[in-house]
């Protein structure tokens, strides 16, 4: 059985105050969830008092950044690092989303220099990987998943499926409104597990958490969330608003496979 995580990605989102109202209100929707797992990933400037937040309301919600440069400590102007992050209490990291792979150039190799630091630091890489439209339209998306996601765990080993998230994000389905039906998005899934089983051991493969993200709702998580290999849900906009998160985290906790 593979507990459903549904993660919040703030992105560019909430300054202190608003991050605070969020983290209270949500402790009043979510205190009585057992069977999923919760995770929010706040700005770096709004993980101080997430942190605290969450300890204040004894919520059990994990706390992740963002993003992170794979370098301990050193002249990186505007880089935060692995050991930093875990100094805030930090146990996830979103690593490779297509914003980042996009708008700031990140490619394979850098993301797979970020996930090793990741795990040798101890800390949860969320692994993005999605093809863009055209890729899909020309019927690459399988080819493109497998060169990511070969290409980003690259001389990595696992022995521990939760020591690694895989987050699927198509990105015509990021901010659009359109997700994937849930037939592209089991399908997909279903091609990672497999990759994963070549690249590590079937073992692993059973156990990994895959999750869906782009464009997911309340309206759309039942029917995502019900699929065979879909493991949880990263979502952006309605991730921002305590009570639409919240009603994901009940739609997850109320299906059973
Ligand atoms: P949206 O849920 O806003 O489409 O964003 C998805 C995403 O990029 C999560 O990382």
């Amino acid at each position: 059985m593979r507990k459903k995580l549904i993660a919040g990605n703030w992105k560019m989102h909430k300054e202190l105050n608003e991050a605070y109202n969020f983290i209270k209100s949500l402790s009043k929707e979510i205190n009585e969830i057992k069977n999923v797992d919760v995770a929010v990933f706040p700005p770096f400037i709004d993980l101080q008092i997430v942190h605290d937040t969450i300890l204040e309301n004894k919520i059990a919600i994990s706390l992740g950044a963002q993003n992170m440069y794979y370098e301990l400590k050193g002249a990186f102007t505007g880089e935060i690092s692995p050991k930093m992050l875990k100094s805030v209490g930090v146990e996830m990291v979103i690593i490779g989303h297509s914003e980042r792979r996009n708008i700031f150039n990140e490619t394979n190799d850098f993301i797979n220099k970020k996930v090793k630091s990741a795990l040798e630091n101890e800390i949860v890489p969320v692994l993005c990987i999605g093809e863009k439209l055209e890729q899909r339209e020309n019927e690459e998306t399988e080819s493109i998943l497998a060169e990511q996601l070969t290409n980003c765990l690259q001389d990595i080993s696992c022995s521990n499926p939760n020591q690694i998230f895989i987050a699927y994000e198509p990105v015509w389905a990021i901010g659009t409104g359109v997700n994937a039906t849930p037939q592209q998005a089991q399908d997909a899934h279903l091609f990672i597990r497999k990759l994963i089983s070549d690249i590590w051991n079937h073992d692993i493969a059973k156990e990994i958490r895959i999750l869906y993200g782009g464009s997911v709702k309340p309206s759309n998580a039942k029917e995502l969330l019900s699929q065979l290999d879909v493991d949880g849900a990263l979502i952006g906009g309605a991730s921002l608003d305590a009570k639409s998160f919240s009603e994901i985290i009940n739609i997850a906790a109320n299906i059973t496979k």
